[in-house]
């Protein structure tokens, strides 16, 4: 059987087998990967910003712990995928200086403003709902400590995702004012969240080749239809509706029919003028600076761990 390293590569991924660290991989695999998950992990650290907002003034203890909870998730969620970023041998001080200087992306949701507390329901139930649908399917990644990463990400984000449906919930059962504040969330975030599967398949510059490659494992369009085949349902379990007048059953193709989503819109936002594009990467910078002194003083401690054990 052939044992030419690309036939080797081949022959794994066909089998749907792992490809591991110390594998032999071409150079466009690593170099999409590193891609992905950098911008995956970019996401999940900016992600932090918005629902911090609201951290200090949580409505209840119990809502506080909540969130706060959540917000520390995100943070280990982009642990995990630093780490396995650097697995494909980049420095995460690169990928971060990439993220500071704006050339690599994090998910354009994370750029719009969290204007009220129904907000931290909205996001968790249709954001962190998008990224479930969106990441069940990477745990069956080809490259292994992706895959893994998102095993565990994906546990967490299910929590993530029953604390804002229940969040809005209870808000949709509350008071008039407090039904209209959940409603008014879902109509700002939800053509936003449908964004976050990327653009229409014909338009996707990666999908191709990220598909043969089986890192992605489902079309961005058949993720955005699934995650809105599961959202309609569940909007009317919360006696809220859905701010898009065309959305109907298609009985013949199984599925909910939806109407244009604005793709200026989302390459505009993706070009750096959305709403809160500025403020997110300027807090992120300052939040590097402000933490130099821990790199540094884990880095120092590591020095002396290592001499001592010499
Ligand atoms: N926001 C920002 N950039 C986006 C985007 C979005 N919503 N959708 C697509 N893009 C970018 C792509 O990164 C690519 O740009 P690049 O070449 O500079 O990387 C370009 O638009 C073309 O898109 P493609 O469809 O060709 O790119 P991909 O094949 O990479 O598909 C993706 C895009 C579906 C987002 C894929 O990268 C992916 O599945 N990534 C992993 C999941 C992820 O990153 N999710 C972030 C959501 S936030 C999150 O999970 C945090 C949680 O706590 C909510």
């Amino acid at each position: 059987e052939d044992t030419a390293p690309e036939a080797v590569f081949e022959a794994t991924v066909a089998a749907d087998e792992r490809i591991e660290p110390r594998d032999w991989m071409p150079d466009g695999y690593r170099s999409s990967l590193v891609r992905q998950i950098a911008q995956h992990a970019h996401s999940e650290i900016i992600g932090m910003q918005p629902e911090a907002n609201w951290i200090t003034r949580a409505p209840s203890l119990r809502r506080k712990a909540i969130l706060m909870a959540k917000v520390q998730d995100e943070a280990g969620h982009g642990l995990y995928l630093y780490s396995a970023a650097e697995t494909l041998g980049t420095s995460r001080d690169a990928l971060l200086d990439k993220l500071h200087s704006g050339r690599q992306k994090y998910s354009s949701i994370f750029n719009y403003p969290t204007l009220t507390w129904a907000d931290v329901g909205a996001i968790g139930w249709l954001v962190d709902g998008a990224a479930i649908t969106n990441q069940v399917p990477l745990c069956r990644c080809s490259y292994g400590p992706y895959a893994r990463a998102m095993v565990r990400i994906c546990k967490e984000e299910s929590f993530h995702q029953r604390q804002g449906y229940e969040l809005l919930l209870t808000l949709s059962r509350g008071t008039e004012a407090q039904h209209a504040m959940a409603q008014d969330a879902v109509n700002r975030w939800w053509w936003p969240s449908l964004m976050m599967f990327g653009p229409p398949d014909d338009e996707s510059a990666h999908s191709a080749q990220s598909m043969a490659w089986k890192i992605k494992r489902h079309s961005n369009d058949e993720l955005r239809q699934r995650f809105v085949d599961i959202c309609v349902p569940q909007a009317e379990a919360l006696g809220l509706t859905l701010p898009d007048p065309d959305l109907t059953w298609n009985e013949e193709r199984g599925h909910w029919d939806f109407g244009p989503i604005d793709w200026t819109e989302f390459w505009d936002v993706l070009k750096g003028n959305g709403p809160c594009n500025k403020d997110r990467i300027t807090r992120r910078r300052q939040a590097h600076e402000d933490g130099a002194w821990v790199r540094e003083a884990a880095a120092a401690h590591a020095a002396k761990q290592r001499e001592a054990t010499r």
